[in-house]
């Protein structure tokens, strides 16, 4: 972990480069060598030495325009990881004969695609046919946690794009009703802990939920659910489906209040709340909302893991010329 800022505006300037120094010192003090899967940390090195700027510049001016992009940045990795592993699958548009992954409930709120093509725009121009989708995926969202004041780290490249997409393959995402057994059943299908598990979960300090992800809490005696809260729960819900919710009290903000506003139980979704009011996983969460430095070193690593999982190789995958379709 590098440096935090308080929010993105102070990121603007001087800080920005540091921020483009830094990730080219990890970069080139990682070396040139390739791991098992293939990805390796300057992959693009002398493919198109541009291509971390290039995406980065795309993240900060998006983040600049609409700070709230970065949570969905973050977003789309996760869902593009769990689904089919990290291969852009999530990005591929659906046809006549093809319902994409983009297409399924889970996804219908995923948010910053217009930011991935813009990135993909600029590479194609400059190192046609090299950077793939699922890489500037995981740079974006590498970069969205950063810019919105949360830890730097850094991540191999060479993800190949997958060639299928289809809607079925999202029973893999977690649904917001999940409690704890069932969330460190599902991510350890996934090769995580339960505190990789917690610490991911900590992503829900940027950004929102619709009322239809939490409506479900509004039924009975919930002693889990400070009572409060549950008034803004169903407040919220009184306005329609779609009316959302931050997850904490900055939802532009890369910090550790996710895990206090647990400790309040004022968590959100079931999903969330489940982590403290469930003893295996409440010491981690009373461990992250003392310590920030802590969360920010399990979360780096748990998001370099999952930008791991499943990655396409070789001739298992190619590099789309347009991010929303196969070539
Ligand atoms: C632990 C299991 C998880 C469940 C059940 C879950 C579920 C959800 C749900 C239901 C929403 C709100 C969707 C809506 O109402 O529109 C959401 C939002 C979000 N999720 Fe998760 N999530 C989980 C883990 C993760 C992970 C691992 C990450 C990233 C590493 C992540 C990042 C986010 C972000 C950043 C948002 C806010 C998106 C926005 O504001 O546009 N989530 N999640």
């Amino acid at each position: 972990m590098l440096m935090r800022s308080p929010n993105l505006v102070k990121m603007v300037g001087a800080n920005f480069l540091c921020v483009v120094l830094l990730v080219e010192i990890i970069v080139v003090m990682s070396g040139h060598s390739y791991g098992a899967n293939g990805l390796s940390m300057n992959y693009y090195l002398t493919s198109c030495p541009f291509a971390e700027q290039i995406v980065r510049n795309t993240v900060f001016r998006a983040l600049q325009a609409d700070p709230t992009l970065a949570a969905g940045l973050v977003r789309m990795h996760f869902h593009d990881c769990f689904v089919e592993g990290c291969d852009g699958s999530v990005l591929i548009d659906s046809t006549n004969d093809n319902t994409a992954e983009k297409d399924s409930l889970a996804n219908l709120s995923l948010r910053g695609y217009e930011v991935i093509d813009a990135a993909k725009e600029e590479l194609e121009r400059m190192c046609p046919g090299v950077v793939s989708c699922a890489d500037i995926v995981a740079m974006a969202a590498r970069d969205s946690v950063f810019l919105a004041g949360g830890p730097l780290y850094g991540i191999q490249k060479g993800r190949k794009d997958g060639r299928r997409s289809k809607v079925e393959d999202t029973f893999n995402l977690p649904p917001p009703t999940l409690n704890a057994s069932q969330l460190i059943t599902k991510f350890r299908q996934h090769g995580f802990s339960a505190e990789e598990m917690v610490a991911l979960s900590g992503a829900h300090t940027l950004g929102v939920a619709r009322c239809r992800s939490f409506k479900n809490r509004l039924s009975g005696v919930d002693p889990t659910l400070d009572k409060d809260f549950a008034k803004t729960l169903s407040e919220t819900c009184s306005s329609g489906d779609d009316v959302e919710l931050a997850f904490d009290t900055t939802r532009n903000s890369f910090d550790n209040l996710y895990f206090n506003a647990l400790q309040r139980k004022a968590g959100v979704l079931t999903s969330d709340q489940t982590l403290y009011a469930d003893t295996r996983t409440r010491g981690i969460v009373n461990g992250f909302a003392l310590n920030q430095a802590t969360f920010f070193r399990r979360f780096q690593w748990a998001m370099v893991k999952m930008g791991t999982l499943d990655v396409k190789q070789g001739s298992r995958g190619e590099v789309r010329r347009n991010c929303h379709k196969f070539n």
